[in-house]
């Protein structure tokens, strides 16, 4: 039921923050700040590679978790959508964990390619929202997120927790690899916890997100932009405003805006920045700089103090607390879907049941 909610999506962004608590919940342990993944029968430290393969969100989440592995667990991290992966020939060398990630569990693409990957005999795990699914059934390693059952059409609780999932699984690999130490697991464990207040700071901009939305509404195309872990965030705020809004609207790494995309640049388009303050903001800032010499309009999403730096002469600022770049995605979501959201409610679509998309894709 909707509640006091207008759209099941709606109510599924208000839920985030419980959500997410329950599923960090399960993976780590308060009462001494680690990890706590369940028992499995295979060595995770012995893990050579990490090849992960999903479709749409689902993908996006294993996009910023490769940044994971890579920069806590040290593991060569290969990633590709189902429908590619299964047609290419991918080399998948013994001693291979293979990480399927999907709200639905049932994802044609996402299946077939779990089930090659089985044949091959890499270690399967599945990081999946409904337990009873087919992909559930078929996991060595099955890492359930516990966002309760998504109705809308565009994910968004399954999302964030399938990064708190994938991001104690990072660590926990770190860790069995003897790379993180019990004082930076306490810290990063910290962090994670921290997310779910983070999250309740984030949805209360959803008055200013809604009070903006017209402005872009009327637009044909939006660009996103971010870099690091926000770059596959720019990618999902992409995809969700073309599900329910149908305005077109692409997402590309900061850096290769001069490549190619600045030539779309005018007043008509509006180009959304992700860009929390931390180690990467000055370089997304002056690819922001980039678009704005360009008569680009922008709106910035970023803390009190990257607003202060850098939000004078946006066209609009959309604010979020100042956190740890961990969870910075799992935050940044929040206002993607948010605008998505008003900007549909704007235009008057079908929040909750977008035209051409079904919940479960399980024709290939
Ligand atoms: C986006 C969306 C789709 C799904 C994709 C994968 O809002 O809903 O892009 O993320 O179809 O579905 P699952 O995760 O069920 O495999």
């Amino acid at each position: 039921e909707k509640g006091n909610y207008r759209h099941f999506m709606q109510k599924e962004i208000f839920e985030q923050p419980t959500v997410v608590a329950q599923t960090l919940g399960s993976y780590l342990r308060q009462s001494d700040n680690s990890v706590a993944l369940p028992q499995f029968d295979f060595d995770i430290s012995a893990i050579k590679r990490v090849t992960i393969v999903a479709c749409g969100t689902s993908y996006y989440a294993g996009m910023v978790a490769k940044y994971w592995f890579e920069q806590f667990a040290r593991v060569p991290v290969d990633i590709d959508f189902a429908s590619e992966f299964r047609y290419r020939e991918p080399v998948l060398e013994d001693g291979g964990l293979a990480l399927f990630i999907s709200q639905s569990g049932e994802t044609a693409d996402t299946l077939a390619a779990l089930r090659h990957c089985k044949a091959m005999g890499q270690t399967i795990g599945v990081v999946v929202n409904v337990p009873t699914s087919s992909m559930a059934r078929e996991a060595d390693l099955l890492l359930p997120t516990h966002a309760g059952p998504e109705i809308g059409v565009a994910s968004t609780k399954a999302f964030t927790c399938q990064l708190a999932v994938l991001a104690a699984l990072a660590a926990h690999m770190a860790v069995k690899k003897g790379l993180m130490t019990r004082a930076e697991e306490q810290e990063v464990v910290g962090h994670l916890l921290e997310a779910p207040a983070a999250l309740n700071a984030a949805l209360d901009h959803d008055d200013d997100i809604a009070s903006m939305a017209h402005l872009i509404a009327p637009a044909r195309d939006v660009l996103y932009l971010g870099r690091g872990p926000d770059y596959p965030l720019a990618m999902e705020g992409a995809l969700k405003l073309k599900e329910i809004s149908y305005i077109h609207a692409e997402g590309y790494a900061s850096g290769e805006m001069k490549h190619g995309p600045i030539a779309l640049i005018d007043e008509a388009v509006p180009v959304i920045v992700l860009a929390p303050s931390g180690p990467l903001f000055e370089k997304t800032v002056s690819n922001m700089e980039e678009v704005r010499a360009r008569g680009g309009k922008i709106v910035l999403i970023s803390d009190a103090e990257g607003l202060e730096e850098a939000g004078e002469g946006c066209l609009a600022t959309i604010e979020m607390p100042r956190v740890h770049p961990l969870i910075a995605p799992l935050v940044y979501a929040i206002p993607v879907q948010l605008l998505a959201y008003h900007v549909a409610c704007v235009k008057g679509t079908d929040v909750d049941q977008p035209r051409n998309l079904a919940k479960s894709v399980t024709v290939e």
